[in-house]
């Protein structure tokens, strides 16, 4: 029997790798933690929120992002933005999430580790036992603040370095390239941590590069603008270096006019270990499965490029041999049940 597109997409196991928490703020729940902790935002209806939400590029999507994190103040709120998105995660048949967030933009309005933390360890625990999902914790460094700053923000969370997966390094990031960051990655290294970065989703292949060479990342998240530069792809290549797609993402930030144009099934096919993930699906219109939906759609991929996609993902995630094993042979058991 040949199922629908988007029924196979939602049955294949898989992983997500680049999404951020505070992207994953719907309208809904935004709406009711603005109320619980009477914190204005400048939206009375879901209407005004679409309005709002049509960036042009990374910053105009940023200053609305921080923005709507200020609801976010005690632990239970950061226990159900998690909870929402480890559910919606589940459904769409997300095995393991490794999931970006932002302690500066909480830590710089007076919440702290002890408040997020809690919340989110609370809610990846409980929907670890209730929906089956595996999930970890990144730390990402905002590149718009100094290398100093970042080195800080490591060391406040010294009580949690052993509930992280490793640290990662996100917000503006054109003039800020990874080399400003590379004493926050060596304090992260030295603590037995893995690292990854944003690099050539709107800055130059250059930057991707240095992210490698500087900061010793394992993925590099987006990646996109690699493919402008030979010697890279050929080097992401030999190394296995997965590159973390969101496609979805890169159309709403006019990083690419059109998802045809977009580079994933070409990079795919000269060999670069691509992946498809959401990036901050409450504003960029899908979550994971929407993202493979789309994305093959538009650039025309077979089952067999989504099964490789998907089998790109649990190879790359940080977890441990014996569970990526078993999610693959998972997958493998779809494919075969789906041929
Ligand atoms: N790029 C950089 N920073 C971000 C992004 C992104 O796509 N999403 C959330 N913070
Ligand atoms: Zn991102």
């Amino acid at each position: 029997m040949t199922v629908s597109l988007e029924s196979y997409v939602k049955g294949l196991p898989k992983a997500e790798l680049h999404v951020h928490i505070e992207g994953t703020l719907e309208p809904d729940l935004m709406f009711e933690l603005a109320k619980r902790n009477s914190v204005e935002i400048p939206y009375s209806t879901v209407d005004d929120v679409a309005a709002a939400y049509s960036f042009v590029d990374l910053q105009s999507f940023l200053d609305i992002y921080y923005e709507a994190a200020s609801v976010l103040v005690t632990e239970q709120d950061f226990y159900d933005l998690m909870a929402a998105y480890l559910r919606r995660a589940a459904a769409d048949g997300v095995r393991r999430a490794e999931i970006f967030f932002d302690p500066q933009t909480h830590t710089g309005r007076g919440v702290g580790y002890d408040i997020f933390m809690p919340g989110f360890l609370r809610a990846i625990d409980d929907l670890e036992g209730e929906v089956g999902i595996s999930a970890g914790l990144i730390l990402c460094y905002l590149r718009h603040l100094s290398g100093e700053a970042a080195c800080e923000t490591f060391r406040e969370a010294s009580a949690y370095h052993h509930r992280l997966l490793g640290v990662g390094l996100d917000s503006s990031e054109v003039p800020n390239p990874p080399q400003l960051f590379a004493d926050a990655f060596e304090l992260a290294r030295v603590a037995g941590l893995r690292a990854v970065a944003h690099a050539g989703e709107e800055g130059p292949p250059a930057y991707v590069t240095a992210a490698l060479d500087h900061l010793g990342v394992e993925r590099i998240d987006h990646g996109v603008r690699s493919e402008e530069d030979e010697v890279l792809v050929g080097r992401l290549v030999e190394s296995e270096v997965p590159l973390t797609m969101c496609p979805l993402s890169n159309l709403a930030l006019g990083v690419l006019d059109r998802l045809q144009d977009h580079n994933l099934k070409r990079l795919m096919d000269r060999g670069v270990k691509v992946t498809v993930n959401s990036d901050d699906p409450a504003y960029f219109g899908g979550y994971i499965a929407d993202n493979y939906v789309a994305v093959a759609e538009a650039l025309d991929l077979s089952r067999s490029d989504l099964a490789q996609l998907a089998r790109h993902s649990l190879e790359a995630t940080f977890a441990s041999w014996e569970d990526r094993a078993g999610w693959i042979s998972e997958l493998d058991v779809y494919v075969a049940g789906h041929a």
